[in-house]
């Protein structure tokens, strides 16, 4: 089958962005302890958690996962607050309650939480279950300093709708986290609770990668014992291999053998490799069986589109260097996808001293674009992934069919 059809298909992969509900596979153990909490949460108790891992790893997903247990299994009202561009304390409390009021579920509800809010709130959008809130500075800061009080607010009302609790899950802290304030705000806040005789059932989920972490510990050190830790490692050959199986099935697409291993093998069990690597190859196929050619063709494309996406800026003062083009042009060739390889080996015999230099100075420089990395062996390095390592191969042949 050629090109009919193209336009009612639809892929399943959702690249760069937290994977569907109905989409989420593995994570048991993580999954179990953040239901723990829930159930924690629901019997009354404040919780604290934050999930931590490198970037693509799968937080935002598992975030989103757990705030639908949480509505659904265990009674709580959840919001999922992204706070990129969120650059001041107002900002957050301001997004926590508009969250709050839009998640809130109920009309009913709704006019209540907004009597809570009154004059804060400066209008309610079209079919009325949006607010924007006041920006007036000076009432933001009521908003920030009555946090707690206001939540139990909620709280009370969202009771008699039979709700236990709140999640409140924090994501993509990158804009607030170099806050000194924010890390003293969040002990004060739980400590405050901790100390008060009135329990509030609260789930605080915060999101982010190990140095978002670092950066609340530094101005804040107990920072460190109120959030317990929850690390999403890469996944395991066999989860990644249900994935693609199970993926490509609910699609009524055929997949040779052959194709699974390799899409496996080639996004080295990182989900966000793994939905690049499906999308692509989920395109390159035109008559619902994926073949080896197919899984080739596609993973080629999930390496361009991957190496432009992640390195394709910092990579290209790599190339400009003739150098470097060539000593990465010798690894592309030389070495196989996914393997790993000593400085030595890269060094003829007796290799000038010039030429040494050159190959550490290489080293440390994509190392520190975090293109290459130590593998676990002493002495060793790899790729940071398979995927990096195809597209530096693509484009350091191109650079030399160029010059040919
Ligand atoms: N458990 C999972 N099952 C299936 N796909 C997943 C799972 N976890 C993550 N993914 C997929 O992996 C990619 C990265 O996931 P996600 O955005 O959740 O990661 P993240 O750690 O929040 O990344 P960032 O650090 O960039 O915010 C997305 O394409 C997502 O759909
Ligand atoms: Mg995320």
């Amino acid at each position: 089958m050629t090109g009919t059809g193209i336009g009612t298909k639809e892929s399943p992969f959702t690249p760069g962005r937290p994977v569907p509900v109905e989409y989420f596979i593995a994570r048991k153990q993580e999954i179990e302890r953040l239901k723990r909490a829930m159930m924690q949460t629901a019997a009354g108790r404040n919780e604290n958690i934050f999930i931590t891992g490198e970037r693509g790893i799968g937080k935002s997903s598992l975030a989103g996962l757990s705030r639908y247990l949480a509505e659904k299994e265990y009674g709580l009202l959840g919001v999922h607050c992204f706070l990129s561009g969120t650059k001041s304390l107002e900002d957050v409390t301001r997004t926590i309650f508009q969250r709050l009021l839009e998640e809130c579920g109920d009309k009913s509800v709704f006019d209540k939480l907004k009597g809570i809010f009154g004059g804060y709130i400066k209008g309610v959008t079209l079919f009325g279950v949006g607010v924007e809130f006041t920006d007036d500075k000076s009432e933001l800061r009521g908003l920030l300093d009555n946090f707690l009080p206001i939540l139990r607010k909620i709280y009370e009302q969202v009771k008699e709708n039979n709700k236990k609790g709140v999640i409140i899950v924090l994501d993509d802290l990158n804009g607030i986290t170099e806050l000194p304030e924010f890390s003293q705000f969040l002990k004060s806040f739980v400590d405050s609770i901790a100390t008060s005789n009135n329990p509030l059932p609260l789930l605080l989920v915060l999101v982010g990668i190990p140095e978002r972490r670092a950066d609340l510990l530094k101005y804040q050190p107990s920072v460190a014992r109120i959030f317990d830790i929850v690390e999403l490692p890469l996944m395991s050959k066999d989860e990644s291999r249900e994935f693609f199986t199970n993926m490509f099935a609910k699609q009524m697409i055929d997949v040779d053998e052959k194709a699974i291993s390799l899409m496996v093998e080639l996004s080295g069990s990182y989900p966000m490799l793994m939905h690049e690597v499906g999308d692509a190859v989920f395109w390159q196929d035109t008559d619902s069986r994926i073949d080896i050619v197919d899984a080739k063709l596609g993973i080629m494309e999930a390496a361009k589109i991957v190496g432009r996406k992640y390195i394709g800026t910092q990579i290209s003062s790599v190339f400009r260097s003739k150098v470097y083009s060539s000593i990465l042009m010798q690894i592309g060739e030389k070495l196989p996808i996914g393997a790993t390889f000593k400085r030595q080996e890269l060094l003829k015999e007796n290799a000038p001293e010039k030429e040494q230099k050159n190959l550490d100075n290489f080293l440390k420089k994509v190392k520190k674009l975090g293109i290459m990395g130590d593998a676990e062996t002493r002495g060793e390095y790899k790729f940071v992934n398979p995927l990096y390592h195809l597209y530096m191969w693509y484009e350091a042949k191109n650079v030399k069919e160029l010059k040919d």
